[in-house]
């Protein structure tokens, strides 16, 4: 939509004003990829970006909520386009253990499946419900939640099941790693996830996911079970080369995957194959921080052309954190993104990773989903690092961070 205002729709509206700075991702409005205004204002009606401008230019009487913001920066709602949220229990002892010098290994996933398997779906809510509102309270708006903690037919429908009505992006991941009663038939377990396993699982899903890595799925595995998502309408993304080299990243540019994520250990050829495809590289520093693994060649990346988000990872195992505001922080720091490619790759970039464009930009007809900093520019996401500098955060211009009662 490129008029002015958009249809007002249903719903009430909120009128952000006095806004010192104002990030919208709309290169047309100036000021290099963040379209950045200054004294600016936001109207989001029924839900929607109705109106963005001047603070003076404001249309009179023009919400029902006015909020002045006191020369705060507001930005889009981040996009957290890679999270596990589905599991039950935790890992802080194999924390403790990695950070004593015991190397990670896609094992510690079991650990996870025994306790979701034998948790009740009571539980797995909770523990969803915890940590959307824990990632709003930092300012996400749009999460991406996949499966994979389950491994059974039952287990994963669950948990997709569970998911699919607390966010829109859901992404199912049979394919996480083989559990222990199929060890040493992996090809079986593949046939299982790409017949009854997809069978049930795709209406409760948008995304198809493998991690296809040492340890893992190999190149040909990961082919079967994008195929099969495919055949039930789901469209692929794939955990690649976080532990070595590795052909996850081709697999993923062959399936015009809409991200290929964690791009630790990656060819010349593989930086290539991203720069000449659609598929975004989803990069996941808080993992690498937790898990003290090198962090991905962003700079190489970006400099080659290959579009770049920035997402969490959130999951029990190697990074249990909701933040994008720490995965901003560790993108400046680093992966020697500008602190510009650092908050554009967390919100347009998890949109594109999430081929949405209705999120991670505030325009008109855009989803209302802004974050207020206390602070007078988006700088101070990465120059504060560990301090929680969110003011307000709006979904569907809705407040969407009293959620919880933390922040009342
Ligand atoms: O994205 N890489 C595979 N899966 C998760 C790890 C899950 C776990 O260790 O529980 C990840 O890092
Ligand atoms: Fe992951």
């Amino acid at each position: 939509m490129t008029a002015e205002t958009a249809d007002p729709g249903t719903g009430g509206s909120l009128v952000l004003s006095n806004l010192g700075q104002l990030v919208t991702n709309d290169p047309a409005r100036g000021n290099g990829h963040l379209g950045i205004l200054n004294g600016a204002a936001v109207v989001v009606t029924g839900g929607r970006v109705a109106w963005v401008g001047r603070t003076a230019d404001l249309p009179q009487g023009a919400g029902d909520t006015a909020v002045d913001a006191g020369g705060r920066v507001a930005v889009p709602g981040f996009v957290d386009s890679h999270a596990h949220l589905v599991f039950a229990g935790e890992r802080a002892e194999e924390f403790a253990a990695r950070m004593a010098g015991r190397p990670y290994a896609a094992g510690g996933i079991a650990t996870t499946v025994a306790a979701t398997r034998r948790a009740g779906d009571a539980d797995l809510v909770a523990t969803v419900d915890r940590l959307v509102a824990e990632a709003a309270r930092s300012g996400t708006t749009t999460v991406e939640c996949k499966s994979g903690y389950g491994l059974t037919v039952a287990d994963e429908e669950r948990s997709l099941r569970i998911a699919a009505a607390r966010t829109e992006e859901t992404t199912f991941l049979g394919a996480h790693v083989v559990p222990s009663e199929y060890e040493g038939r992996a090809d079986d377990y593949v046939y299982l996830v790409c017949g009854a396993m997809v069978d049930a699982c795709a209406p409760h899903a948008r995304w198809v996911d493998v991690f296809c890595d040492q340890g893992a799925f190999d190149a040909d595995q990961a082919r079967a079970v994008l195929a099969a998502g495919a055949r039930h309408g789901l469209s692929a993304r794939v955990h690649a080369n976080q532990l070595a080299p590795g052909p996850g990243v081709r697999v993923a540019v062959e399936a015009q995957a809409a991200s290929a994520d964690h791009c630790t250990y990656l060819t010349d050829a593989d930086v290539d194959l991203l720069a000449q495809s659609t598929t975004v590289a989803t990069l996941l520093p808080a993992c690498d921080f937790s898990l003290r693994a090198p962090y991905p060649d962003a700079r190489r990346l970006l400099d080659a052309g290959v579009t770049v988000a920035l997402a969490t990872d959130c999951n029990p195992g190697t990074s249990y954190t909701t933040s994008m505001p720490l995965c901003i922080a560790l993108g400046v720091r680093e992966l020697h993104m500008s602190p510009e490619e650092a908050l554009w790759a967390a919100t347009a970039g998890g949109a594109q990773a999430l081929r949405r464009e209705d999120v991670g930009s505030l325009r008109i007809g855009s989803y209302g989903d802004v974050v207020v900093l206390d602070a007078p520019s988006y700088l101070h996401l990465a120059y504060r690092p560990g301090v929680d500098l969110v003011w307000g955060v709006w979904r569907r211009g809705e407040r969407a961070d009293v959620c919880g009662g933390r922040r009342p």
